[in-house]
């Protein structure tokens, strides 16, 4: 047969989302990668991914010019590619849409595709290979995810009146405690990665009533644990004139829209990590430390009163729950300098961690701060803090602070529960970890 002039488009005109959409019988030209190959009888089939969606194209020796046939036959997984051709319904085709291609062509060929069934001996080999491992299905549904969570937090903040501001990264100051410092030669001044927005957050509320943040937060986790990166993003938020309670119905009216929004919008996305996600009601479930100290113990895993609750214990009791729950009123001594104490009992914090369900542990911590110049001057002398580098954040109480309150959420241990992940590491598009630096 005899092919037709064609010239080749230097654009697509439909993205591989777009196609899935259109009727049957329309002409488009679409670009993406390969991301496998088939054939049946004489026609040929790839599948053609373009961070959109994925969509089977077929292709006929007798329906395009010998050079797109031989193009299609030797293309390589993971090349770069043109196509034009027809919509077709085809309830066979994932999605129910397959182009049948009249014009197929090479963009960028691709070399041997690294990662094969036999080359990953292990998930090390996986993250040494990450940036061409988040091409798969699972990995990009996944990061899918995470965005989609944080476009919840960004819209439920707004709706609610937060304002968005940003903090230093180098910080003076560490804020949940200096074991997991990391710290810096500022031009001969040491300085530290920040651990938490908070501290600038709190100096914000005068200003600006309630706010949020989103950025990376840094810990020199020395543990290796599949739920500790050295570097992630915390969402936190801070409102003046607020106590704890206001603070927890703020935490679980977010993490609820946050799921609701993944289990509309990312539903294919779920599907494909084979994840059925509950969505959680508000009120979340509530329980004090004492209580989940006792089903721990009843569990065979004691721990002091006074410790925080570790991981074991937490992972156990929140395999009681099916949704997210809160646990209440941790002791003074497992929290950080700022927390405010009970009234009745100065050994107890207004405080909470939240903690997802079915073994995933911690999503969150929040509490009411102390607002009172005296009482935090006494804490931070009392934990030996040193008091220059606090300054200006004591010098907050001496102009008007209120009753306040505020929570940090973890962008990467959120998505960990929403998706069903065993390590937070395939939450992060690269991860950091205490043995991961690259790539
Ligand atoms: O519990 P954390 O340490 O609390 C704070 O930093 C508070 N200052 C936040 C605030 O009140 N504004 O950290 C908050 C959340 C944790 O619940 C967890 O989701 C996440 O941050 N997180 C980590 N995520 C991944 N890797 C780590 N190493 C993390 N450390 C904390
Ligand atoms: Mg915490």
């Amino acid at each position: 047969m005899s092919s037709p002039e064609i010239t080749r488009p230097k654009t697509r005109t439909h993205t591989v989302g777009e196609a899935l959409k259109a009727q049957q019988g329309t002409v488009v030209t679409i670009m993406g990668w390969v991301s496998t190959k088939s054939s049946i009888g004489g026609i040929k089939f790839a599948s053609l991914r373009d961070g959109s969606g994925y969509i089977q194209v077929a292709c006929k020796r007798d329906r395009v010019s010998e050079e797109a046939f031989a193009a299609f036959e030797s293309v390589t997984r993971e090349s770069a590619v043109g196509v034009t051709g027809l919509i077709r319904e085809d309830k066979r085709a994932p999605g129910g849409k397959e182009i049948s291609v009249t014009d197929f062509w090479i963009i960028s060929r691709a070399d041997d595709w690294p990662i094969t069934r036999s080359a990953v001996k292990s998930a090390s080999f996986l993250y040494d290979k990450r940036h061409l491992a988040i091409r798969g299905k699972k990995a990009s549904a996944i990061i899918r995810i995470r965005a989609e969570i944080v476009y919840a937090a960004f819209d439920y903040f707004v709706d609610n009146g937060f304002t968005l501001i940003s903090a230093p990264s180098i910080v003076q100051n560490a804020v949940e405690g200096g074991s997991t410092l990391f710290e810096i030669n500022y031009f001969g001044k040491k300085a530290y990665l920040s651990q938490s927005a908070q501290l600038y957050e709190e100096a914000a509320l005068a200003a600006l009533g309630k706010v949020f943040i989103f950025q990376p937060a840094f810990r020199a986790e020395k543990s290796k644990t599949n739920k500790h990166l050295t570097e992630f993003w915390m969402i936190e938020a801070e409102q003046a004139f607020a106590n704890q309670d206001d603070n927890m119905k703020l935490q679980e009216n977010l993490v609820k829209s946050m799921a609701e929004r993944v289990a509309k919008n990312r539903n294919e996305d779920l599907k494909i990590l084979g994840r059925n996600l509950k969505v959680p009601e508000v009120p979340f479930p509530r329980i004090t430390y004492d209580e989940a100290r006792e089903t721990s113990i009843k569990k065979g895993l004691p721990f002091e009163w006074g410790e925080d609750l570790p991981t074991d214990s937490e992972r156990e009791v929140s395999k009681d729950f099916d949704v997210p729950f809160f646990v209440t009123g941790y002791p003074l001594t497992a929290r950080s300098f700022y927390h405010m104490t009970e009234e009745t009992n100065d050994k107890v914090t207004k405080s909470a961690d939240l903690i997802a369900p079915e073994g995933f542990g911690e999503i969150a911590t929040g509490g009411q701060r102390i607002h009172d110049y005296d009482s935090l001057t006494k804490r931070i002398e009392g934990q030996d803090l040193p008091r220059e580098s606090f300054e200006w954040y004591l010098e907050l109480r001496k102009f008007g602070m209120p009753e306040h309150s505020g929570f940090g959420i973890g962008a990467e241990r959120t998505t960990k529960w929403i998706c069903g992940l065993k390590h937070i590491r395939g939450t992060s598009l690269f991860p950091r970890t205490i043995t991961r630096l690259k790539p």
